[in-house]
């Protein structure tokens, strides 16, 4: 049974606000040497398990919004207190943004007015990305930003590209595009993405520009190389 991915601690972060953030520290030198199997076993076998009750009533309300809205989507997941969310919806106006967490206490850390083209989403995405799949969402773009890095590697089944869900987070489809201060994180991720067909490249994030999120602005601040992964169309 795939366990539960764990919620991350939210103290070492506000403990490293004054910008000595440590880097991430694993044993794994390169790539997990389990991940294919992972991939292929889940590419097979559909993920089975009950969608909890919160996290459908959370997509059906939100699934009503953007059926009424119109506009192309864009999914921000994992978005933790929103930021980027709210970033990305003054960048394209043009579009309605859904940020997704599955924590409470930080989806309530609202530090700017959210604009009317983006909402934030209280869902497990493990839930939320077969359900929107169901549903039939093709967002535009979609953004992974600073995942969890689950560095040991007997955790690698808590990654999201190891995970079962992974076959309906591609299929969801768009631009996608992750970040992380752990290159061997978006060199899996990046793995398993061309596994299932799709172009990427993956770069060192330019260190120029605001900061889109607040993990980003830490990293950042404590002076640590970052990298962007990113899908074609
Ligand atoms: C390291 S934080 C990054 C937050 C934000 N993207 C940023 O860069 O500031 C990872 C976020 O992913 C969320 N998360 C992890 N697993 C999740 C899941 N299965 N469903 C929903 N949110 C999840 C956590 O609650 C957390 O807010």
């Amino acid at each position: 049974m795939t366990p539960p991915i764990p919620s991350f601690d939210d103290s070492i972060i506000r403990s490293n606000a004054a910008g000595c953030s440590p880097p991430v520290h694993s044993t794994q030198t390169g790539p997990h040497e389990a991940l294919l199997q992972h991939l292929q076993r889940h590419a097979t076998n559909r993920y089975m398990r009950p969608i909890a009750d919160y996290n459908r009533e959370a997509f059906e309300l939100v699934d009503e919004q953007v059926g009424a809205d119109g506009r192309p989507l864009i999914l921000d997941s994992g978005c933790g207190t929103g930021d980027s969310s709210r970033s990305l919806a003054r960048v394209h106006p043009d579009h309605l943004v859904i940020g997704i967490d599955r924590s409470a206490d930080r989806l309530s850390r609202q530090r700017e007015i959210t604009p009317e083209n983006c909402m934030l989403v209280r869902a497990d995405l493990i839930d939320f990305w077969r359900l929107a799949n169901r549903a039939g969402w093709k967002p535009a773009r979609h953004y992974l930003l600073y995942p969890n890095p689950e560095p040991k590697p007997r955790h690698l089944k808590r990654r999201f590209h190891a995970h079962p869900v992974f076959p309906d987070l591609v299929a969801l489809g768009g631009v996608f595009e992750s970040r992380s201060n752990w290159l061997i994180y978006l060199q899996e991720l990046e793995l398993a993405l061309r596994y299932h067909g799709r172009t990427t490249t993956l770069q060192p994030l330019p260190e120029h520009g605001a900061p889109l999120t607040l993990f980003e602005q830490k990293y950042r601040s404590s002076g640590q190389k970052l990298w962007h992964l990113q899908t074609g169309e």
